[in-house]
């Protein structure tokens, strides 16, 4: 049985002012699981406006992304300082939807550094596209993008907090990986983080999380919780995996 220890809400570009407050409302309300942390990744615009709410309700902001740098002329990103002022405690690094758009490996360990520098935990995306699965490399490829993250500094690594294994044709697809390929693929990134004494580090599931599948993910050995897209955006939904995850 694996310990469901942390459960995560990417709300992507969704939500707005009244969206966050009925969500954060309502979930006050509800009965969640102990020992387990939750962390709701909204759009930057809320972080503010959500911070006592989310709190109310026993949850944990963070930022879909940062900068790597503290300030300067990047028009449209923010730092890890700002986010942080407004209440991000988590930044989400490495989403493949922002490595679509350009980020790198090396962006990545910058955006690490930043979120050290900040005071922010890091939940770190990793994941294989399509072809890398289909050409039996799925394992090289994600181990690859792995082995980028932890070549960061010691002190950026302190900011790591969690890892997520995305799989690139299962977000938003309603296609999951199967319990058993996600789990090999979670030994085989715990291995590799217990080589670098960082074997207790969370490790996520995440693409087309739901109620339904939620449980069999989940009680795999190595599967320590789940990154949860579309289906966060409806707040039952996002109870029922909670749920799930201790059940
Ligand atoms: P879905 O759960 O919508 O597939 O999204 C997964 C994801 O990208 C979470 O970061």
């Amino acid at each position: 049985m694996g310990c469901a220890v942390l459960i995560a809400a990417n709300w992507k570009m969704h939500g707005s002012l009244a969206f966050a407050d009925a969500y954060f409302t309502s979930a006050a309300a509800l009965r969640w699981p102990e020992a387990q942390q939750r962390i709701v990744f909204p759009p930057a615009t809320l972080l503010g406006p959500a911070r006592a709410g989310a709190a109310a309700a026993g949850m944990v902001l963070g930022a879909q992304s940062i900068h790597g740098a503290a300030e300067g002329a990047f028009t449209g990103s923010l730092s890890a300082e700002q986010v942080a002022e407004v209440g991000a405690a988590w930044a989400l690094l490495g989403h493949s939807e922002r490595r679509a758009q350009g980020e790198t490996d090396e962006d990545v360990v910058a955006q690490l550094g930043a979120a050290a520098r900040a005071g922010l935990r890091a939940m770190v995306c990793l994941g294989e596209p399509l072809a890398a699965r289909n050409a039996g490399q799925a394992e090289s490829f994600v181990l690859a993008q792995l082995a980028a993250l932890l070549a960061a500094p010691g002190a950026a690594l302190g900011a790591l907090g969690a890892v997520a294994y995305e799989p690139l044709w299962a977000i938003g697809t309603g296609e999951t990986a199967t319990p058993e390929a996600a789990q090999a693929m979670h030994r085989c990134l715990r291995e590799a983080l217990h080589a670098q004494g960082l074997g207790a580090l969370p490790l996520l599931y995440g693409g087309s999380v739901k109620a339904e599948n939620a449980r069999a993910l989940l009680s795999q050995n190595d599967i320590d919780g789940a990154l949860v897209g579309g289906a966060s955006l409806n707040l039952e939904t996002f109870h029922a995996i909670a749920r799930a995850a201790i059940e």
